[in-house]
């Protein structure tokens, strides 16, 4: 990564890693009591669809055990719990004030016991190998810069032929809906953030998260290089959001 040249954030692409991951840690701390609120509206509520859509792909062939990681305000481990009454589930993040919001939700939904909140780093999952049939991150590895190696983490606690689902906001290549969307992401969202964050310096960093990030194409030879095999992508409303699928082969690979 370069090296940042002034003392403003000005692009992920000018801060170290440490500053990147410093950065997260500070927004999501920031921002977590409106972040369901935003999350809703920012996306016109697709946010709810797309989540729904990827629980709906989940198999649990073994141990019907799932890991949330980056589980933020929990709300795509409350949709798994929610569709699969058989499942555990465990809810990681390294921001104790995000998990919070969602271990509230849970206790609402009355799956306390079916969702245990952990702390922790995607970068070194805090399980054994072979642990869990299914492991989803939603909307989160895009905030993490070594995505290589929380692929390789997740995979690792994955029972064989077990399934990682990344759900992930893309920035369309096509030149029309591009425009419209740099508009909105560079212009609308940073406008409406002003209003209802009091950390709108977060959402210039999602904006820019977005455009940063790799395309599918490159983001499956990604996941391949870090050892799955069967890798589907799927596109989500006119592609401004990706889930990508990816199974650790039967033999362990
Ligand atoms: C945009 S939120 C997504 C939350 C949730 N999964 C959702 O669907 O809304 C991203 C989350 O990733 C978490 N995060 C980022 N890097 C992480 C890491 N290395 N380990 C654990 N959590 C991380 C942040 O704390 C934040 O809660």
């Amino acid at each position: 990564m370069k090296k940042r040249t002034g003392k403003r954030y000005e692009s992920v692409t000018d801060i170290t890693q440490t500053e990147h991951i410093k950065m997260v840690k500070e927004i999501f701390t920031t921002i977590t009591e409106k972040y369901d609120f935003l999350n809703h509206f920012l996306s016109f509520g697709r946010d709810i669809v797309w989540r729904r859509f990827t629980a709906s792909k989940m198999n649990f062939i073994q141990n019907r055990r799932y890991l949330d990681v980056a589980t933020g305000t929990a709300d795509l481990a409350i949709e798994v719990a929610r569709k699969y009454p058989q499942t555990n589930i465990i809810a990681l993040d390294f921001v104790r004030d995000m998990m919070n919001v969602g271990r509230h939700k849970s206790h609402k939904y009355d799956f306390s016991k079916r969702i245990k909140f952990l702390q922790g780093d995607a970068l070194k999952l805090p399980f054994s190998d072979y642990s869990f049939d299914v492991v989803g991150i939603a909307f989160g590895i895009r905030n993490i810069t070594d995505r290589a190696r929380a692929l390789r983490e997740m995979k690792r606690v994955l029972v064989n032929g077990g399934q990682c689902m990344v759900l992930e906001m893309n920035f369309p290549r096509n030149s029309l809906f591009r425009g419209m969307y740099n508009l909105y992401l560079n212009h609308i969202l940073p406008y409406l953030a002003r209003h209802f964050s009091q950390n709108p310096a977060a959402y210039h960093y999602l904006a820019d998260s977005i455009i940063h990030f790799p395309s599918p194409a490159e983001f499956m030879n990604i996941m391949k290089e870090a050892g799955f095999t069967n890798i589907e992508r799927h596109s989500l409303t006119m592609g401004i959001t990706c889930l990508y699928i990816g199974s650790k082969p039967d033999n362990g690979g």
